[in-house]
Order: C-alpha cells, then structure tokens, then sequence
C-alpha cells in the first residue's frame, strides 16, 4: 500500500455506537440525546444539560434540583489543587494549567477510582463543579488577585462569571454564558472526546481520561481556535482591512483561518447561528457592534469564495466573549469548563460497553535489516 491509502486524520471513520449526540453535518444539525442545539441553547440551563449528558434524559423539576444541589456541592476547590495553581510558573499557558490542575484532581479524590455508576456520576459531577474553580483561580492569581469562594445564590454559568470577577455578574452576561457553556457541552467524537475515550478503553481512571482531553482540547484546531479567532479580528483592527488582510493571508500555503472550517459540517456549524446572535446581543449591550460586524463580513467573504468555508463554534464566541470583556487566553479554558461534561459522558458510555481502543497503521518501513553492532555503526 503506498502513503495516501489510509484514513488519514480517521476522516469519515465510523469507531464505535453512541446514544449521546448526533451530527448531521451536510445540514448543520446537532442533537444532545435527540434534542436539537437550537431547543437546548434557548430553553435549558447548563444544569439541565449535565443532567441530560449523564443521565440520558431531561430532568423533571425534582431531578433538576438534585443534580443543581450535587453540584453546588462539589463546589469547593481542595487546598492541594490551589496550591498547584499559585506554583505555576509566571507565564504558564491557562490551558496547560487546567491540565495539570485537572490532574491534580484525582490527588484530591478518596475513591478516584471507583467505577460503580454512583461512583463515576460522582467524579463527573466534580469535576464539572470544579473546571470553573480552577480556572477562575488561575484566571485572578496572574491577576495578583486571591481567589474568591463559590456564591451557592448563583447557578453554575452566572457562579463562574462570579468566581472571575469576584462580583455578581448581571443577567445578560449571565445568560449569554449560560447559552455558551450548553452550546459547547458535547459534540460527538471530536478530538479531545476521542482522546477521553481512547484513555478510558484502557480502563484507566476518568480523571487521566479527562486530563488527556484538556491536551487536545488545547490545540489551535481545536479548541484553541477561539483564541486564535479573536487575535485575527484584533490584528485586522478595522474594517477597511479585512479583504486586503485575508487576500494576502490565504496566498500562504497552509494558511487556516481561526473558526472556519469543520470536519464533519458541510455547511453552517449549528451553534454558530446561535452564537452569531449573541456577538451582536452582547455588542448592543456594550455599546461597540464592531467585532460582529467585522465577523460578519468574514464570514460573508468566506461564504462567497469558490470553495466556501463556514465559520464553526469558535468564530462568534470569540467576539462574544471579547464583548463580555474577558480577555483572549480565557476562552479555550471556557470551553474546557463547558465541555467537560460530555468528556465524562463519552467516558462512562465508552466503559459501559467497552473494548480497547487500538487501530492500526500501515508501515513504510523496511523489516529485517541485518542489526549493527554499536563499534560498527
Ligand atoms: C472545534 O471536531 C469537532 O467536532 C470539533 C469542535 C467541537 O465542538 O468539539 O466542533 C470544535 O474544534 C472547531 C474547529 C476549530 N478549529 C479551527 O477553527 C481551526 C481552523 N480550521 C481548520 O484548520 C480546519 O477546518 C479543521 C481543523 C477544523 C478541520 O480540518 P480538516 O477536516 O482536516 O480539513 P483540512 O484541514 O484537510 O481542510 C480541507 C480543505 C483544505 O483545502 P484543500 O486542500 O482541499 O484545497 O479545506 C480548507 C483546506 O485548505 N480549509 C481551510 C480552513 N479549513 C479548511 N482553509 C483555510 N482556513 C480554514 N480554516
């Protein structure tokens, strides 16, 4: 077989059945068990949500305040997991912080390992309680400011916002994070998903799982994109400069632009429709539609072009995020606090009905080679 003949990238590779979510990408659809994103991002809260990832159903009323009560309880960051925080290095990357601190999670836990289905809805739970903590704690410790402890008055989106600014945030803000963290719950076999369920087909433990998906998480391909996008707009700086910006850009080989782009959508990423509307709610509310409207005429400009690209999850919550004044180097930790909960699902659905992971390659190598010794080589 010559270079070429594989799945490079496992492009189109179907590796395995899941009952979580569904993308129907000629179309831009996405389903969280059956419900469609746009229900989701409109009518349900995050909590909602993690009921939903875990438990495979919507809650009823009694439900939703249980699983906002489990989780309000599993708020509380462990001295330990603080202390790991406060001793990165000036200038580490946010990302590589929530990695390590994610780890250190698993210091913290008495039963890290306990793989009963109480067990692993408990560890789930924690971490999604704790993914905000560690990365407001970090967020305000480059700020030289301390920490602040979790609000039990807030729910999770406005209590992460508070745990940032270490002040109430107002409804709108509230809800536009709330609307984000749904929107990037859970997206099927994604890299950083792949990675937590190539790890846990090992049977090792949900916590490496989870960490090895912050990794992948990270890259500028993936999730790391958000950050990329807002730099984009940031570089470009005015309107007037999109077009000459990106002629020059797109004559670089293997030039990608930040949020355009997807291996599964064909078309317009679903939540990016959604996301759209709130870069321009949040500009309103701000007083600037600058960065939406310079989005905008991206996105018309990519639309039009002999072979289109549409922009994915990453392009319009940059600029809403950007508008909500958080800076650049918080948002693929944003979207680790979101996402979390459908690493954790994949993990549990992938241990339930599991088998390891292990593809193959195909070799260019030679074989055989007659072996040297090391006077003679
Ligand atoms: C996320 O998988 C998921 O579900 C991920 C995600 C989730 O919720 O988990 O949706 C979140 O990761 C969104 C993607 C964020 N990344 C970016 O925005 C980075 C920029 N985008 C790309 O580099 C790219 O589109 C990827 C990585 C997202 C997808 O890569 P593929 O499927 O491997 O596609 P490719 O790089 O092979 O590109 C195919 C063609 C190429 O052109 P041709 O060689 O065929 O002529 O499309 C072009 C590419 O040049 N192309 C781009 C482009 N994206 C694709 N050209 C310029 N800029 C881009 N962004």
């Amino acid at each position: 077989m010559t270079e070429g003949m594989v799945a490079k990238g496992l492009q189109d590779v179907v590796v395995d059945d899941t009952w979580i979510c569904k993308i129907i990408g000629d179309v831009g659809k996405l389903y969280y068990y059956g419900y469609s994103i746009h229900d989701l991002a409109e009518k349900c809260s995050y909590e909602e949500v993690v009921f939903l990832l875990l438990k495979g159903k919507l809650p009823n009323k009694t439900e939703l305040e249980q699983v906002t009560g489990d989780l309000k309880q599993a708020r509380g960051l462990p001295k330990e997991v603080t202390d790991v925080i406060r001793g990165a290095p000036k200038g580490s990357i946010p990302m590589d912080v929530l990695r390590t601190a994610a780890s250190a999670l698993a210091l913290t836990d008495a039963k890290p390992n306990d793989d009963s289905p109480e067990g692993r809805y408990r560890k789930a739970i924690r971490m999604v309680a704790l993914f905000p903590e560690i990365v407001a704690a970090d967020y305000r410790l480059r700020r030289g400011e301390q920490p602040v402890a979790a609000n039990p008055k807030l729910n999770h989106a406005a209590n992460f916002l508070y745990l940032l600014h270490g002040k109430e945030p107002g409804a709108d803000a509230a809800r536009t994070m709330d609307v984000a963290l749904v929107l990037h719950a859970e997206h099927d076999f994604n890299a950083s998903t792949f990675t937590a369920r190539v790890i846990a087909a090992t049977m090792s433990d949900m916590y490496s799982a989870i960490t090895g998906a912050v990794g992948a998480l990270k890259g500028p391909l993936h999730g790391g994109a958000n950050e990329g996008v807002i730099k984009t707009l940031l570089e470009i700086g005015e309107p007037a400069k999109i077009k000459p910006w990106l002629t020059e850009k797109f004559k670089e080989k293997n030039f990608r632009l930040m949020g355009f782009g997807h291996r599964v959508y064909k078309t317009l990423d679903p939540r990016a429709i959604v996301l759209k509307k709130y870069s321009k709610k949040t500009g309103e509310e701000r007083g600037t539609t600058k960065w939406y409207e310079m989005s905008n005429e991206i996105e018309g400009m990519m639309k039009g072009r002999e072979k289109p690209l549409y922009p994915n999850v990453d392009f319009y919550s940059a600029s809403t995020y950007f508008m909500m004044g958080l800076p650049p180097e918080i948002y693929t930790p944003i979207f680790a606090v979101a996402r979390v909960v459908g690493w954790c699902a994949h993990v549990i659905e992938q241990q339930t009905h599991n088998r390891l992971i292990r593809p193959a390659a195909e070799y260019h190598g030679e074989i055989d080679k007659p072996f040297v010794e090391i006077g003679a080589r």
